[in-house]
């Protein structure tokens, strides 16, 4: 196994080799057990501090980040575009030059802008960990859904997994692909021809319109959210009629006679891609998913901190 990571930043899963996907995953083993030890706590990042800047909503990816970070003995400042001088006209490159300055040793960013890390990472010291930027990646979600589908799955070479619904606003699906196949899963995508990028079959997944032969084809149905505030036209009549033909409700999930595992990234429109029945269904992983984050978050940080040397 490799020792340390290929990279000093985590932008993307697409820059990830095979070797680094493992790595994490069994860095994430250890921080497992010692965030259900009583003492949850290590010294490991004692000496680093860690930015938090969050130019967009988040609730799940935020606390997570920041309970990883306070779990490895970290210094942690969180910082919210919302209620800084980002509204007064300052540039990104300026507010985290301001930020850095105070000593900060890695950056963990959520932007709108598709490749905002990745512009950061060329200009400062600081390591960057992209936390979703825009529509293009959010590589810990794609590592923590990975690492909780080889819990319930074991090694996930030609295992089959199926993303469904909105798949062209979602850094979710974009991240998971790009994991899965290094990880030698199968993918396919399933939803409406309108919510599903016209070239995706060049990454080599499989493109599915009806959900319920992708049901019965999947050994796991990682189920997204409907992108709402990133939806400037109409991509389908209305949620219900949504709902109707691509929800994922405890019916169809009945009717198939088969043991499959449930996922969903959150937040959950309840009742729009996935009903109460089966979120909360004994199918599903969704709270282990969030449970998990903590462990591969920390596993991320404490890698890229090995690499500061
Ligand atoms: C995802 C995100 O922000 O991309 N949520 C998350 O990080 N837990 C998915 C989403 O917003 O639907």
């Amino acid at each position: 196994m490799a020792e340390q990571l290929s990279t000093n930043h985590l932008l993307g899963i697409k820059d990830l080799t095979p070797q680094d996907i493992q790595l994490i995953f069994e860095t994430a083993d250890t921080f497992k057990e010692v965030i259900n030890r009583p003492i949850k706590k290590v010294p490991s990042l004692r000496d680093i501090t860690i930015a938090n800047i969050f130019f967009e909503n988040s609730t799940r990816t935020r606390i997570s980040f920041e309970l990883a970070e306070k779990r490895l003995s970290a210094d942690v400042l969180n910082f919210s575009a919302s209620s800084s001088s980002v509204n007064k006209g300052e540039t990104l490159l300026d507010t985290v030059n301001n930020i850095l300055a105070m000593k900060v040793d890695m950056v963990v960013m959520r932007h709108p802008a598709p490749g905002a890390p990745h512009y950061l990472s060329k200009r400062i010291k600081a390591n960057v960990v992209n936390a979703g930027d825009g529509t293009h990646e959010h590589p810990t979600q794609a590592l923590l859904d990975a690492f909780s589908m080889r819990e319930q799955l074991g090694d996930l070479g030609g295992k089959k997994i199926a993303i469904f619904g909105d798949i062209l606003h979602s850094r979710v699906a974009l991240s998971n692909i790009f994991c899965l196949q290094k990880l030698g899963a199968e993918v396919t995508v399933c939803g409406p021809p309108t919510l599903i990028p016209k070239f995706i079959h060049k990454l080599g997944v499989k493109v599915s319109h009806n959900v319920r032969e992708t049901l019965q084809w999947c050994d796991v149905a990682n189920i997204l959210r409907i992108q709402l505030e990133r939806q400037d036209i109409k991509f389908f009549p209305s949620l219900r009629e949504y709902s109707q033909h691509f929800g994922i409700n405890k019916g169809l999930l009945d009717s198939l006679k088969k043991e499959i595992v449930i996922m969903h990234p959150g937040p959950i429109n309840r009742g729009v891609e996935i009903t109460s029945d089966v979120a909360d269904s004994d199918h599903s992983i969704i709270l282990q998913q969030v449970e998990n984050g903590v462990a591969v978050r920390m596993a991320v940080l404490f890698l890229l901190a090995a690499k500061r040397g």
